[in-house]
């Protein structure tokens, strides 16, 4: 059994990574790390982890885990990943967003280029949900034909949920995106928060691919509301129309329309969630085990995205179409919040 720790286990997103765990049949918890011990007390007895650790160094060094889960904010992304390197742990899955701005990716993009001994995925897990891999089985079996265009979004920001919706275009369409126009508007999103998210509160962006796809990104209020989605956190949706029919998945149902033939049903958010965590955390031991089996969800891969969101901020703040890779300029989120503000 694989050794897993989980660091960051006081907020909410850290029970999705523990609850996985009744499904992941190669690994447990072992230890878990936080800041704060009473809500770190909570969680571990929810699970029952004996190991608790306030530094994780520490909890690196004792426990010498094959893989760590890390959910804390996206201030404390780097700081984890040298420091497991540096331990001699062999895997890190770390939570959306990689980055904010383009500093902090800046940072993580030399520390990849480093080529570290460590693998790491970031934590869009809706590339394993079940419903997603059926979805884009298909398509990546021609089902629709060659694809023409994409149209994902997300109820909440570019921070909060925009990353999911990015990453499910590259799931349907594994292509390089090679430019980005963008705008932004709202700037609440942009202001002192606790959970350091920072992102415009609407956002639009055309993505083109090379291999010709087009794609649109929307996020935050000016969204596409999802049928049976109620609070803003549950209005993720992707569809992708190809030259013989579209497919669109959304986080409570499903559509395709293949060959003249329509078809749709529902699923349940949570129960495909609990399972693509699981899926994603067995890909990672496949990884361990094999190094030609590279998780899709690699860093190197992030990084590339991530590129798109700097570039769409950029296009926003200087009103032109940027061309990828984008070497991103200093400060967005303080140039964004200075030209959103009313
Ligand atoms: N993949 C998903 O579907 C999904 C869903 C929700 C949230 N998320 C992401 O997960 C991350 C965490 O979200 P959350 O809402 O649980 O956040 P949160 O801010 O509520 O919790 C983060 C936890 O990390 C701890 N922490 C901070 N610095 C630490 C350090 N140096 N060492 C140990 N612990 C430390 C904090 O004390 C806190 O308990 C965010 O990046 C968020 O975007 C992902």
């Amino acid at each position: 059994m694989y050794k897993t720790v989980i660091i960051g286990v006081g907020g909410g997103r850290a029970h999705g990574h523990a609850d996985a765990y009744q499904y992941v049949k190669r690994g447990r918890v072992v230890a878990v790390c936080d800041l704060m011990r009473d809500s770190m007390d909570d969680f571990a007895d929810k699970y029952d982890v004996k190991a608790r650790y306030t530094d994780y160094r520490e909890m690196f060094e004792k426990e010498k885990p094959e893989l760590a889960q890390v959910s804390t904010p996206p201030s404390v992304r780097l700081e984890v990943l040298e420091a497991a390197e540096a331990a001699g742990v062999p895997a890190v899955v770390v939570e959306k967003p990689l980055a904010i701005q383009g500093e902090d990716y800046l940072a993580i993009r030399d520390f990849a280029a480093r080529n570290p001994k460590i693998k790491v995925a970031i934590n869009h897990q809706l590339q394993f949900h079940p419903r997603r891999q059926h979805l884009q089985k298909l398509v990546a079996d021609g089902a629709i034909g060659d694809i023409r265009f994409i149209e994902a979004s997300s109820g909440m920001n570019l921070a909060y949920q925009g990353t999911h919706s990015l990453q499910a275009i590259g799931a349907f369409n594994p292509a390089t995106p090679t430019t980005v126009f963008g705008q932004v508007s709202g700037a609440m999103g942009l202001q002192p928060n606790v959970k350091e998210h920072y992102a415009p509160d609407q956002s639009l962006a055309a993505v083109e691919y090379d291999n010709g796809v087009q794609a649109t990104l929307r996020c935050g209020e000016n969204a596409p509301r999802v049928p049976r989605g109620d609070a803003i956190y549950q209005h993720k949706r992707i569809a992708v129309y190809g030259m013989k029919g579209y497919i669109h998945w959304t986080m409570w149902g499903w559509e395709t329309f293949i060959n003249g033939a329509y078809d749709s049903g529902d699923h349940e958010y949570p129960e495909e969630d609990v399972l693509g965590q699981a899926a994603m955390t067995e890909a990672m031991f496949d990884w361990l085990e094999d190094d030609s089996a590279v998780h899709p969800l690699n860093l190197d891969r992030a990084l590339v995205d991530f590129n798109v969101i700097l570039a769409l901020y950029a296009s926003s703040l200087n009103h032109k179409v940027l061309e990828l890779p984008y070497e991103p300029e200093a400060d967005l989120v303080p140039k964004l919040r200075d030209a959103l503000q009313d």
